[in-house]
């Protein structure tokens, strides 16, 4: 695979961030039939099937609420690796407690659609090259957040009990501050789904309802900056998340990079901060396999890594100045909106048809976008495990 051997660009010399902001507050706080909100979600599902992303603004969530997460998950990957080796649980395919470093493979680097997307995209905007296949140099912890099944899932590894560190000190703090940080981001993309639901022209309860019952996962991970540090260290490479939408919070560290399906070009995410004069958070959503899966590829899972890049470093500079006792740990944080294991996984025809207009118009502008998909109807429980052996996590 020929790949992108240039260093990372700057910063200030990388594409802005110009994913459109979507306002969850208009959708949560006014009638449903309002022009305002009509118009809020069809730019919601816009933003989907031309960016793969969006920005979510939610007023209800606190932003203290993610720096107290930040702390604990700098704390809890600062314990010895030993300490960390009781919370990991093979046998469940590493679905709860955590993942060490160098476990995880990407995907795309033996994948040959994924290399073909590559090769689409011009020279400057590739990702770092992943051709070595090495594992991602991260840490990961799964804590579910999903709700209990009224029914017998043909999937319980899947929906396995979740792993409380035992470590003094960190052990009190873990539940509250999971739980809190976890729920605030599950209700905000509980919310978007159904924005992008009413603006696909769709009942607004479509996707949240098939995701009630799935096993979500609040899913931070932690790169040890001290030793993964150097400018353009893959710290997760190229892919694209196997759940249904991903949300994210602000990262102490900057370094996640996305590619627009419309444009192939490679964003470095800058997610804005709150001002004094709003209230809320704002939030990252990108869309997974399964929603690509439901929409018959009208929405593409939005491609992704996480790489040192100058600004990384720059975050880093600054932390050893302002805050030289904490841990120099990046913490990514990350939660997994799933569909239902059980629930039965196949285009919904109205969108594989408006699917197929968007493909056409795509060639027609000249566009290549690769072999044509064929989603196969599966359950959703199958096409995950499918993902997890491609990244060796399950065998
Ligand atoms: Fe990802």
């Amino acid at each position: 695979m020929s790949s992108n051997t240039t260093t990372t660009i700057p910063e200030d010399e990388a594409p802005a961030m110009d994913l459109p902001i979507i306002d969850l507050d208009i959708f949560l706080t006014q009638p449903r039939s309002s022009p305002a909100v009509r118009a809020e979600c069809a730019k919601a599902a816009q933003a989907l099937i031309t960016y793969g992303a969006l920005v979510l603004h939610d007023g209800r969530v606190s932003e203290g609420d993610n720096t107290a997460f930040l702390d604990l998950l700098e704390d809890y990957f600062a314990q010895p690796r030993a300490e960390l080796a009781r919370d990991e649980r093979p046998e469940l395919g590493y679905q709860v407690g955590v993942t060490l470093e160098n476990t995880e493979k990407p995907k795309c680097a033996v994948d040959a659609p994924c290399l073909d997307v590559i090769r689409r995209l011009a020279p400057d905007q590739r990702p770092l090259d992943i051709a070595g296949h090495q594992p991602d140099p991260k840490c990961r912890f799964f804590w579910r957040m999903g709700e209990q099944a009224p029914y017998a899932t043909q999937f319980p590894a899947l929906n396995a009990r979740n792993v409380v560190p035992e470590a003094e000190g960190i052990r009190e703090r873990w539940t509250p501050v999971m739980e809190k940080w976890g729920s605030s981001m599950k209700s905000a993309v509980t919310g978007l789904a159904e924005m992008a639901a009413v603006g696909l022209g769709l009942p607004a309860e479509t996707f949240s309802d098939a995701g009630r019952y799935g096993p979500h996962l609040l899913a931070p991970t932690a790169s040890d900056l001290t030793k993964y540090g150097a400018l353009d260290t893959i710290l997760a490479g190229f892919h694209t998340d196997l759940n249904f939408l991903t949300i994210h919070g602000r990262s102490r560290y900057p370094g996640l990079h996305i590619w627009a399906r419309n444009t192939g070009r490679r964003i470095a995410v800058k997610i804005p901060s709150t001002s004094t004069s709003t209230s809320g958070t704002y939030l990252l959503v990108q869309a997974g396999k399964q929603l690509e899966h439901l929409s018959g590829g009208l929405i593409k899972a939005g491609y992704h890594e996480v790489i040192v890049n100058a600004a990384t470093l720059a975050a880093v500079a600054r932390r050893r100045v302002e805050q030289p006792d904490r841990p120099l740990v990046r913490i990514s944080s990350t939660f997994f909106w799933h569909l239902a294991s059980d629930y039965d996984l196949a285009p919904l025809p109205a969108l594989a048809e408006r699917a197929r207009q968007v493909r056409g118009e795509q060639l027609g502008l000249g566009r290549d976008e690769g072999e044509e998909v064929v989603y196969e109807s599966m359950k959703v429980g199958q096409q995950v495990q499918n993902e997890l052996k491609h990244i060796a996590l399950m065998t």
